[in-house]
């Protein structure tokens, strides 16, 4: 008899109504993979997209939406090296997440920290592996640079912010409130801007002496392209990672030539394996110890049963949370 899981799915595409709580068939761990009984998933502004219909699972992933688990190892797949049934662990996906179990790359698999929960831990993978492949792999930040960080009291905006600091170069923030600047501060943000009565370019070339921004970690696209390109220093590195404002928009190329700029643009999830658990190796090395040493903390503003996954994704849509939100099994 096949072995059920419950799960959420979206019935259609809208907001949190379509939300379903179903029973699932349990995923198995093929070949290379490894099976988690999750204990809690985190929430990403992916997660919402693809409930809205317009970010799809990318071929061969799960329709169960999900990029992020933590749990422990419930069975092990043929080829499987390194692991051991029973660990706590965490993992990258590609989707599936918001389960009782799922199956994931081995290489996607990361051991919980030390001196993390095995609940909060849920809040890593996505954060430290979207941070570390494009301010660090991409962009090459380096100690000295003035990273401007867009969205700083948000998931990505907060881990971007400490793990930026703990490789001692400087970040800048932008948030919608004082509130969530003041948050920020405590992050390690250097500097902050208020991005609803502000002007970002303006600010970053005054905090940064003149200089300007030699990386910016940009998630809202299009309406902020040219001004992003305007606040770069010389060399300056430009990575688009998520699209709030938009993926259309005129490109001055002036701009980019006379800065001698780069423009980055890139998606985790649909990376291939082998590129995932390069990255994942990467951050165990260089981010997992930031984690052990307390340098570096996840930030869990709230915690939902699976059973409330429409409550959390109400919470997640008002905006006004700050990192992460969790679903806990
Ligand atoms: N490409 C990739 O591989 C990848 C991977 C992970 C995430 N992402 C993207 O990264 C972004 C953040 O994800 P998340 O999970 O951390 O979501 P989140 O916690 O909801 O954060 C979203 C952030 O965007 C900020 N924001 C919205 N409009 C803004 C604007 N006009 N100027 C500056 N900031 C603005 C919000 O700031 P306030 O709350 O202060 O208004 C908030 O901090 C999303 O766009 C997501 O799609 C991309």
């Amino acid at each position: 008899m096949t072995k059920t899981m419950r799960a959420v799915e979206f019935d259609g595409a809208g907001g949190p109504e379509v939300i379903r709580v179903v029973k699932r068939p349990r995923p198995e761990a093929g070949p290379g993979e490894v099976l988690v009984k999750v204990a809690a998933a985190g929430l990403n502004r992916a997660d919402v997209q693809q409930r809205r219909g317009v970010y799809p699972p990318p071929p061969g992933a799960s329709d169960i939406p999900g990029l992020e688990v933590s749990g422990t190892i419930a069975a092990l797949g043929r080829d499987v090296h390194g692991h051991v049934a029973g660990a706590s662990v965490c993992a990258l996906l590609a989707g599936g997440g918001y389960a009782e179990y799922v199956a994931v790359p081995a290489g996607q698999v990361l051991p919980v920290p030390g001196n993390t929960g095995l609940v909060e831990a849920a809040a890593l993978p996505e954060v430290t592996c979207t941070v570390w492949s494009n301010l660090f792999m991409e962009a090459g930040v380096v100690p000295g640079d003035w990273v401007l960080i867009h969205g700083g009291a948000g998931g990505i905006g907060t881990m971007a912010t400490q793990m930026v600091a703990a490789f001692g170069a400087h970040p800048v923030v932008t948030a919608g409130s004082g509130e969530k600047l003041e948050y920020c501060r405590g992050f390690g943000a250097e500097a902050g801007i208020n991005y609803r009565n502000d002007d970002f370019v303006e600010r970053m070339r005054e905090f940064s002496l003149g200089h300007g921004a030699d990386v910016i970690l940009d998630v809202v696209g299009a309406t902020y392209l040219d001004r992003n390109l305007r606040a770069l220093a010389p060399g300056g590195r430009l990575v688009v990672i998520g699209l709030q404002g938009g993926s259309k928009s005129e490109l001055d190329l002036r701009i980019l030539m006379s800065r001698r700029a780069r423009v980055i643009g890139t998606t985790l999830r649909a990376r291939p394996v082998e590129e995932k658990a390069q990255i994942v190796a990467q951050v165990k090395e260089h981010v997992w110890p930031l984690i052990e040493a307390n340098t570096v903390r996840t930030a869990v503003e709230a915690r939902y049963r699976l059973e409330d996954a429409v409550e959390a994704h109400e919470h997640f849509d008002s905006g006004r949370h700050v990192g992460k939100i969790l679903l806990t099994m």
